[in-house]
Parts: C-alpha cells; sequence; structure tokens
C-alpha cells in the first residue's frame, strides 16, 4: 500500500515536471514572437501623411485633364492612407480625428463619378482645407498643403491617353 502510493505520486511529480516544461518551452516561444512583433517595421504617421501628399497632388492633376480613372484609383489610394493610420497607429491621438476628412473625401468620389470638374474643384478645395484644419487642430499648423501648381512626377502621364 505504502509502496503504491509514493509510485502514484513520483508519477504524478514526473508529470507535473514535464508538465512545467511544456509551459516554459510554450513561454519562450511566445517571447520570441513577441520581439519579433515589435521589431516588425511598421510606417510611422508622417511616413502614411508623406504617401497621402503624394497621392493628394496625383488627384489634382488626374482631376484637372478630367482622368477620371486615375482620379478614381488617386482618391482610393488616399482613402488606404486614412484606413492605414486608423489600423497602424491607434496609439496617436490624432488618429481619432483622421474622420473629418470623409465629408471631402465622399464629395470627390461623387465629382468624379459625375465627371463634373466643377464639383471636383471645389471638393478637393475643401480636402486640403481640411487637411491643413486637422493640421492645426493637431498643432502642425506649420505644415501648410495647398493646391499644386506643377506635376509632381515628370514620369508619369496624367493626361487621357489612347489606352484610357
Ligand atoms: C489627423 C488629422 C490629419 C489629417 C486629416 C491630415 N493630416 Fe497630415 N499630418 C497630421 C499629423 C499629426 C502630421 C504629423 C505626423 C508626424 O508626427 O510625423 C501630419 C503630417 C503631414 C505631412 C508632413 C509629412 C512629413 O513628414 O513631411 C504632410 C505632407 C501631410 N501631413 C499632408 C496631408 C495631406 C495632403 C492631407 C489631406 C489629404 C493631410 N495631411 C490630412 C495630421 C493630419
Amino acid at each position: 500500500m505504502k509502496q503504491t502510493f509514493i509510485i502514484i505520486v513520483t508519477c504524478g511529480l514526473l508529470a507535473c515536471n514535464q508538465q512545467t516544461k511544456k509551459i516554459q518551452v510554450l513561454q519562450n516561444r511566445m517571447d520570441s514572437l513577441q520581439k519579433k512583433l515589435s521589431d516588425t517595421y511598421k510606417p510611422g504617421f508622417g511616413e502614411f501623411m508623406s504617401a497621402i501628399q503624394a497621392h493628394h497632388s496625383k488627384l489634382w492633376f488626374a482631376g484637372k485633364n478630367e482622368n477620371w480613372k486615375l482620379a478614381d484609383f488617386e482618391v482610393h489610394e488616399i482613402m488606404e492612407g486614412i484606413e492605414n493610420i486608423q489600423k497602424f497607429q491607434t496609439e496617436r491621438k490624432e488618429s481619432q480625428m483622421i474622420e473629418i476628412i470623409y465629408p471631402a473625401l465622399d464629395s470627390i468620389n461623387k465629382a468624379i463619378q459625375q465627371k463634373n470638374f466643377s464639383l471636383f474643384k471645389s471638393s478637393f478645395t475643401l480636402l486640403t482645407n481640411t487637411c491643413n484644419n486637422c493640421h492645426r487642430a493637431a498643432n502642425f499648423e506649420f505644415n501648410v498643403v495647398k493646391i499644386p501648381d506643377t506635376q509632381p512626377f515628370s514620369n508619369q502621364v496624367f493626361k487621357v491617353n489612347a489606352s484610357n
């Protein structure tokens, strides 16, 4: 009886030991995954904004040339940038303000659908003012955006070409 008891306790202890080892292995794996995750490159708020800046400029020249397919592409690139800020920059309080840009983007989308340059122009002005309003609200008032006067990329065609 005593012997059986000792055997049971020993087996129990061994099983417990195995369990502890397994937990330790899992813990190590979790720690290394956590480290990998925190070392993963994530673009900063300013980098997302720089990409949005390029698309803001391209959008203007696409609209100005009534190249509606390109304009549609560019406005969606801006929307993607905004969504990325909402997804990847949750720790920045400014991200909560980003949705103030949606009415201007909706208006641009409408102008593109209607192929209406005068609506496009007023919507683009609204968009640009909204960029600046948010910069002011975020204490980045020194960061002023305007309607561009020269094409941003000389290696891209903004006019509607034969293939469009
Ligand atoms: C949340 C409100 C908000 C909106 C809306 C917004 N921005 Fe910004 N923007 C910021 C903040 C905050 C920064 C500073 C980012 C940083 O800390 O690097 C910034 C930075 C920038 C920069 C500087 C990037 C650099 O590193 O040189 C540009 C250019 C810019 N924004 C363009 C735009 C344009 C164009 C729009 C509109 C289409 C826009 N922003 C809309 C908040 C906003």
